[in-house]
């Protein structure tokens, strides 16, 4: 590289967090600049509108909730601009659906959460062009880019179901949509393309035309860490936080960011790449009857099926996709008709690996059907315990290790596992995932009430130790839940701490398995619910982090019943209530 990395991280620092608009007039500011010291270069496009006759305007909407749909939606403005299109890009959060009556055109790209729900920021957009009062679009084209995760039952349900009531109210589709699995990078780019296929240049329609760079979309990324381009982080200090007796096992981890550059928010995610365990690769192969060393085909790169399997593909999980696919690969009818009927083999597939279904469904896969059948292995994300203010130059996680019998056999989470087999002095490979939907309030002072249960306090750590870090005293209020107090309250000296300081200014435990009943985080809102609804009337902020299927939910009602006791609202306020909460991002959710 031509930079120094001292220089480097200048330039990267300084256009850090730049739209790619302005990446864009920034990378023709630096051409022009590179021309006064050689005049041989070509000129460098100017990255300005030039006013022109009418064009055709693309509105490209995003809802996202961890960051991946936006980031499509910003690369493809980015190639939009960079070919000279007129594109504009907003958040769902700050669209006016009624707008939609005077666009020509726009694109959506949107991801699924919950089960099959919008995101947070695409909620009330949602309910909006759902309910009666949306508009005739007769005159709108549209296509959607819908991203989700094929493990979900319902997979792309928020794209599919915007395309289709987009649709509905006589939009014109501009292309067919595209359902994303995890591995969107591939078919969201060949997307882009299609769309940049069939948009018009500003020139080519006779309007207004952004020349720009279309390097310029990519400095962006080049700062930046991700799973293809890891930070190689030494691990400095693992602790066990359970006792013995508990159920669980749960590891404190200290990783060192120094170095790296790297720069992150309370509430941000680190991903962490690994490998799958040696001895299940072992397994598969021999239950697959292979010996490992075929040459196969994994994303156009020729490798031995081993080193695949071992590195680049899932083998502990299994949706029902592929377990449909693997059906039709063994001409195997049963197995066909049970994965295709989504009331069967629920609890198996949730439990199973790659082991078990070539073990209850033998069949003879080639090498290359095997490692096409499966998918790609996919770092793991774990909620930041550290705070950046706090915790310099280290990025800390709280990890359950993940481990249960099934069908006889001892089934090992395959991250969290590698973790806490990684040993100190040893790296591993990691990369931020920004969390914009889980941020503390913009006004350090705003009252806080945080709800994890198990893993899920992990952020929360980080918000406290970020706001004592900062000087801020009280106003933030911690809910937390375990099994039991002797053996499972995970850092419970350090929130003794934190009390003394002032920087958690109350906290509420819930211990489900000390007493007869069981007790849960839902329980202790519940009980403290004149003082919740005080603190809400306040203006406090509400964070969920934990348990998607049963926690966040029963604190969901936990919250709606608050309203209506404390509140005084009838149901249907209370409901719409929330909903306004989350739309003025007063409730944030990272659940899973
Ligand atoms: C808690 C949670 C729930 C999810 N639920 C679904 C789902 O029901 N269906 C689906 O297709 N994908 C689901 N996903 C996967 C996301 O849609 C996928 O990770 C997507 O790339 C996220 O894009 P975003 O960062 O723009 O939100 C879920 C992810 C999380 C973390």
């Amino acid at each position: 590289m031509l930079l120094s990395p001292q220089q480097f991280q200048q330039v990267s620092g300084a256009v850090r967090g730049l739209t790619p608009a302005q990446l864009a007039w920034v990378s023709g500011y630096l051409s022009g600049l590179t021309r006064q010291f050689d005049e041989t270069l070509p000129v460098a496009p100017a990255a300005f509108p030039v006013a022109g006759a009418a064009t055709l305007k693309t509105t490209i909407l995003y809802g996202s909730q961890t960051g991946n749909s936006k980031k499509v939606a910003e690369q493809l403005l980015a190639r939009l601009h960079a070919q000279g299109s007129e594109a504009v890009l907003a958040n769902l959060k700050d669209y006016r659906p009624q707008q939609l009556k005077k666009e020509q055109r726009i694109v959506a790209v949107i991801s699924t959460h919950g089960n099959g729900e919008p995101p947070d920021d695409a909620r009330a957009f949602f309910n909006f062009l759902q309910g009666e009062r949306a508009p005739r679009l007769d005159s709108l084209e549209y296509a959607v880019l819908a991203l989700g995760d094929s493990s979900y039952e319902e997979f792309c349900q928020t794209g599919q179901a915007l395309d289709q009531r987009l649709a509905e109210l006589g939009a014109q589709r501009l292309l067919e949509r595209v359902d994303c699995d995890v591995d969107f990078a591939a078919p969201a780019s060949d997307w882009q393309q299609q769309l940049a296929g069939k948009t018009p240049s500003a020139l080519e329609s006779g309007g207004i035309h952004f020349h720009v760079n279309p390097v310029a979309a990519q400095v962006a990324q080049a700062n930046e860490y991700t799973a293809s381009y890891p930070f190689r982080a030494e691990l400095l200090n693992s602790i066990g936080l359970t006792d013995t007796g508990s159920d669980k096992d749960v590891l404190h981890l200290e990783l060192s960011l120094e170095d790296s550059g790297i720069h992150y928010q309370p509430g941000d995610i680190l991903a962490v790449s690994f490998d799958n365990e040696a001895a299940l690769v072992d397994e598969v192969l021999h239950l697959a009857g292979l010996p490992g060393s075929e040459r196969v085909q994994v994303s156009g790169v020729e490798t031995d099926l081993y080193s695949a399997l071992r590195h680049q593909r899932e083998l502990t999980s299994v949706t029902r996709r592929q377990l449909k696919a693997y059906a039709e690969l063994i001409t195997h009818p049963e197995l066909l008709a049970a994965a295709q009927d989504k009331t069967v083999l629920q609890d198996w597939l949730y439990a199973a690996d790659w082991a078990d279904v070539l073990r209850e469904f033998a069949g003879k896969p080639s090498a290359q059907q095997l490692v096409d059948v499966l998918r790609p292995l996919q770092p793991r994300q774990y909620s930041i315990a550290s705070s950046p203010e706090a915790h310099p130059d280290e990025v800390h996680l709280l990890v359950k290790r993940v481990e249960y019998a099934f069908q006889g056999r001892e089934h090992l989470g395959a991250g969290s596992n590698w973790l806490a087999r990684l040993q100190a002095g040893e790296a591993a490979s990691v990369h931020v995932k920004p969390n914009p939907n889980f941020k503390l309030p913009t006004d350090p002072q705003a009252k806080v009430i945080m709800i994890g249960a198990g893993t899920g306090v992990a952020p929360f750590r980080s918000f406290l130790f970020e706001r004592e870090a900062q000087g801020v005293k009280g106003n933030s209020w911690l809910f937390f839940g375990e099994q039991h107090f002797r053996t499972d309250f995970l850092y419970q000296t350090e929130w003794q701490q934190l009390l003394a300081s002032g920087a958690l200014e109350r906290m509420s435990v819930a211990f489900s398995r000390d007493q007869a009943e069981k007790i849960y985080v839902q329980h202790r809102l519940q009980e403290s619910g004149a003082d919740v609804w005080q603190w809400l009337q306040q203006g406090a902020h509400i964070y969920v982090c934990g348990d998607m299927n049963r926690m966040a939910k029963d604190v969901h009602q936990a919250l709606l019943q608050i309203a209506v006791q404390h509140g005084g609202k009838a149901e249907e306020e209370a409901s719409a209530w929330l909903e306004q909460l989350v739309s003025e991002r007063r409730y944030q959710r990272d659940v899973y």
